[in-house]
């Protein structure tokens, strides 16, 4: 369980497909999202869970609000590349449920998890180029940078749409302001580095000061 100042994040289980289920159809979810599929079932979801527990290249977290435990979205790390040591990364909150920050909240957790838990030093995504929500959580709040454009890859709403590739690595994390509070909170107040970049170093000094 990782727990951060307004959510948490743990592994999928059974009574959260109900909840999985509504999200992956939630309107304004489907529009936003990269990926697009039919709606999907509860019974598809229980066979889904099965075998998500048993990839090793996917691994997904329920997203809760941290004050009552509900399950409020889901993230997790898809395409883990372990010889060049990335993966992408992506959140999706149902509209409504979460409190505001919760996205930033989440993005932040599974940064410091993936680059000082896991053992990434990139993470990658991609995002629809009216999605205002998610650039202002991934790109202005956290840091992730803007590394291309595939024009008109993706059909949404009658149109076609452009598609950023953004991504963030493990030293521009580190230069985060908050990123040493996140790295404490995944990996507790006694976490030190070896190799960690200065900035987090620097901050880890004041937070235990
Ligand atoms: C994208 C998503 C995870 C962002 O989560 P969130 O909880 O709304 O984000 P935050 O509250 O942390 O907001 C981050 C910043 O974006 C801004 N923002 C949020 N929603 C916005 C919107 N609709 N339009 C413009 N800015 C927005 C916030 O104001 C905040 O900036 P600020 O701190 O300067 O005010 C969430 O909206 C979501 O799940 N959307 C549907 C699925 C989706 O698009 N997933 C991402 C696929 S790439």
């Amino acid at each position: 369980m990782l727990t951060g100042r307004l959510v948490a994040l743990r592994p999928m289980v059974a009574t959260d497909l109900e909840f999985l289920a509504d999200l992956t159809n939630a309107g304004p979810v489907r529009t936003h999202v990269v990926g697009w599929d039919w709606p999907v079932t509860v019974d598809a979801q229980r066979e889904w869970l099965a075998q998500t527990h048993r990839d090793g290249r996917n691994r997904r977290l329920t997203v809760t609000d941290a004050a009552t435990d509900e399950p409020i979205g889901m993230t997790g790390l898809w395409e883990i590349d372990w010889h060049n040591r990335s993966a992408l990364s992506a959140v999706k909150l149902m509209p409504g449920r979460a409190p505001k920050g919760a996205g930033t909240d989440s993005i932040m957790l599974m940064m410091a998890w993936s680059f000082y838990e896991v053992g990434l030093r990139r993470l990658h995504s991609t995002i629809l180029d009216f999605n205002a929500a998610s650039l202002g959580a991934y790109v202005r709040r956290c840091g992730w940078r803007i590394e291309g454009r595939e024009r008109q890859a993706v059909f949404r709403r009658g149109d076609w749409r452009d598609l950023l590739r953004v991504a963030i690595l493990r030293s521009e994390f580190d230069e985060l302001p908050d990123s040493a509070e996140y790295v404490e909170r995944v990996c507790g107040a006694a976490h030190r580095s070896a190799d960690a970049g200065a900035g987090v170093v620097r901050q880890l000094a004041e937070v235990t000061r």
